[in-house]
């Protein structure tokens, strides 16, 4: 587990970048934290980072938006589903099984009904020291904790915490 301070947007971003390389196909990423935090800048870069060449626009209403890239990837996210049972229309297992990468918005909700792999990020404001205008510019500081959890993440963890303890000062 890797828990670091990213500066702004464009480092949240950067963060996509780092970890999208090391994403393949069948993988599941959550991503949590709240309202506003950054999960939808962080899965746009991330998607995008994968060859998607369309706008990748925020689920929230739509539930979960699909992709073609390098992998197929579908972007969900689960803020407005409040009973488990719902979830299952998503059909998330079927659709990891078929080897898509799936980013789930408010993902540790699910994750009981998911299985053992996963790779969390969690995005976390630092006080309240930020104004609405920075918030708004991007420039506010997140703290953020990256985790990837289950055997087959083994190897990648530790290329991907070394690669994050270059570039970001992990507490
Ligand atoms: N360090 C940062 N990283 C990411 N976003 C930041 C940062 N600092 C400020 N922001 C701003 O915070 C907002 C994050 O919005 P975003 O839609 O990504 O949040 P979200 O976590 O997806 O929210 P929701 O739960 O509503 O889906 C953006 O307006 C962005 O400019
Ligand atoms: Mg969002």
């Amino acid at each position: 587990m890797s828990k670091f301070v990213v500066e702004n947007a464009g480092d949240t971003k950067l963060l996509a970048q780092t970890v999208a390389n090391y994403l393949q196909k069948g993988d599941l990423v959550i991503l949590s934290g709240d309202l506003g935090s950054g999960k939808t800048v962080f899965a746009r870069e991330l998607i995008g980072h994968m060859g998607v060449k369309e706008i990748v626009t925020s689920p929230t209403f739509v539930l979960v938006k699909s992709y073609q890239g390098r992998v197929a990837i579908d972007h969900i996210d689960i803020y407005r589903i409040v009973d488990p049972d719902e979830l299952d229309i998503l059909c998330i297992g079927d659709l990891l099984e078929d080897g898509h990468l799936v980013v789930i918005e408010w993902g540790e909700r699910a994750l009981g009904l998911l299985g053992p792999s996963y790779v969390q990020i969690t995005f976390e404001r630092i006080d309240s020291e930020f104004s609405i205008d920075e918030e708004v510019a991007g420039t506010a500081k997140r703290l953020v904790t990256v985790d990837l959890n289950g055997p087959k993440f083994k190897d990648r963890m530790m290329q991907l915490e070394a690669e994050i303890e270059a570039i970001w000062s992990v507490a």
